[in-house]
């Protein structure tokens, strides 16, 4: 009786540079029977990046490169290598080249911390409290190459409270993102 195999999970790389809960939520995400992918490297910026403490427990294939333009092309032989399909960036905090963005262009997700197209950029949490906005939240949209906006894949809005500090407020969005970025994934797959 052949072994019935469900469809091929798709090859993935998951990009880090800091504490990778991110990470380790797609992890858990990705060894789950019905997900379509299977997390195949985690590279970073950063050989201390706490994160790649998930990967070594999972016995996920590590990559550092500090992702200066020469490192192009090294980069992208070992994700061919690898076989790589899709790239998830996970608190990841280089900016890629456009040459490197084509390559993959419609397959690198990435996951920020606010309700884009609304506070791109950096500390987020604070700019929305000083703004006195109401909600913020958090985005997995398509990383592409043009200046034009990224495709937004799926959000979720958290209410800001006025007792709120900064990290409270980071705290209970990186709750969200844990939840949003692995049905971002399974909803981008079933448009391909
Ligand atoms: C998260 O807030 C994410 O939105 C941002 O980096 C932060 C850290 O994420 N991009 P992680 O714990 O490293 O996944």
């Amino acid at each position: 009786m052949t072994k019935l195999t469900g469809p091929k999970k798709i090859d993935t790389a998951v990009f880090i540079s800091g504490t990778g809960t991110n990470l380790s939520s797609l992890i858990k995400f990705s060894l789950k029977k019905r997900s379509p992918i299977i997390i195949k490297v985690v590279v970073s910026n950063k050989s201390k990046a706490k994160g790649l403490n998930f990967a070594k427990k999972h016995k996920i294939k590590v990559n550092i490169f500090k992702f200066n333009l020469k490192d192009d092309q090294k980069i992208l032989n070992f994700l061919s290598k690898n076989q790589i399909k899709l790239i998830c960036l996970a608190g990841f905090m280089k900016i890629l080249s456009k040459k490197f963005i084509k390559k993959f262009e419609g397959k690198i997700l990435n996951i920020h911390p606010s309700l884009l197209p609304k506070y791109k950029g950096l500390n987020t949490h604070e700019r929305v409290q000083k703004k006195n906005e109401k909600f913020s939240g958090c985005t997995v949209h398509l990383v592409n190459s043009k200046l034009k906006s990224e495709k937004i894949i799926l959000k979720k809005k958290v209410k800001i409270f006025k007792k709120d500090t900064s990290k409270k407020l980071a705290k209970r969005i990186l709750k969200q993102e844990h939840i949003i970025y692995p049905k971002a994934i399974l909803k981008l797959l079933s448009s391909l």
